[in-house]
């Protein structure tokens, strides 16, 4: 790859080197850190500059931001880290430079991005992405909180098989009926709150909300919406799409360079334990108010009542 990249004369070749590195990117996996993203593509670095990026997915935990990341990285015109480098909320201290250096290489024209959804709920996250640049333009995928508070609790436990039920947790005082909102879980689906604080900073203008249930029901759709927020051309349509019948979920169609089709890991789409009806019932007059609240700030009704 070395010798491809010091022969490279064209804009043609830039392209498919972009997309090779694109795909070294794609292998790497949640889990792993964003440093390392940067040694397995640094054999293709000899061009391009790496930029601070001029887009965040900055949100919301279970979501569906990896989905919605890993479609975005079909466009030519994007490049993105593969881990998350939670900058904005574990790593400050280390400076700016040292973020930037996470960056992927970009050429003049593409968007560099990244995504950490625990920044939507960090406090001090707005003030310092303004910090960095007033003008970066903010992702938000959104998803029904009481699903998303299900799928939360799901992530913990298969990390903690010996997790309290999900009931014993969503409760301060379960004979009142009263939600817990130091649990993480619930506190995430919050939106409306969390919003405010981003809102002291950004206009709505620079903040995207991504349905998470439409980026599953029709991801072609949604990404059109992000392509449309990004200043991108239409790139990523409908036939890049089909929905796998197995997995339960979209997955994308042979990705170039590929030669099969591709669905999120094993951890993205996992069946969730049965929860009683009247716990998610209460937990979802619970988010009632919080809901509208968020419509009315968003101006968009994302139907989860
Ligand atoms: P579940 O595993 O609870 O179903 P995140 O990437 O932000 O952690 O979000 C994970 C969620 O993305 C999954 O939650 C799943 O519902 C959702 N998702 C959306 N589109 C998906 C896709 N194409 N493949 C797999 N999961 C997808």
């Amino acid at each position: 790859m070395t010798q491809i990249a010091r022969e490279l004369p064209g804009s043609t070749e830039l392209h498919s080197i972009l997309q090779q590195i694109g795909h070294v990117q794609q292998q790497i996996s949640d889990g792993e850190r964003a440093q390392d993203v940067d040694n397995s593509i640094s054999v293709f670095n000899n061009f391009g500059s790496k930029k601070f990026p001029q887009a965040i997915i900055i949100g919301v935990k279970k979501g569906g931001t990896r989905a919605l990341l890993e479609f975005l990285r079909i466009h030519p015109d994007v490049r993105a880290v593969g881990a998350e480098p939670h900058f904005f909320d574990r790593f400050y201290d280390k400076g700016l430079e040292w973020y930037r250096n996470l960056m992927p290489r970009t050429l003049d024209g593409q968007i560099t991005m990244e995504k950490t959804p625990s920044y939507f709920v960090t406090k001090e996250a707005p003030r310092r992405v303004f910090g960095m640049s007033r003008h970066t333009k903010l992702i938000v995928v959104v998803r029904d909180p009481v699903t998303r508070a299900v799928s939360d609790y799901t992530q913990t436990l298969s990390k903690n098989p010996g997790l309290p039920t999900f009931q014993n947790l969503v409760f301060k005082n379960s004979s009142r009926g009263l939600i817990d909102t130091s649990w993480s879980a619930v506190r995430i689906g919050i939106y409306a709150k969390h919003l405010e604080n981003w809102l002291q900073f950004f206009p709505l203008s620079r903040l995207l909300f991504v349905s998470g249930e439409r980026l599953v029901t029709d991801p072609a759709g949604e990404m059109g919406r992000v392509q449309d927020f990004l200043g991108l051309k239409r790139v990523i349509t409908d036939k890049h799409f089909y929905f796998n019948q197995t997995k339960g979920f979209p997955c994308l169609k042979k990705p170039e360079g590929s030669s099969r089709p591709r669905c999120l890991g094993k951890s993205k789409g996992r069946p969730h334990p049965h929860i009683p009806a009247e716990v998610l019932l209460r937990l979802r007059d619970f988010y009632r108010p919080f809901n509208l609240k968020f419509y009315q700030m968003t101006g968009q009704d994302f139907g989860w009542d």
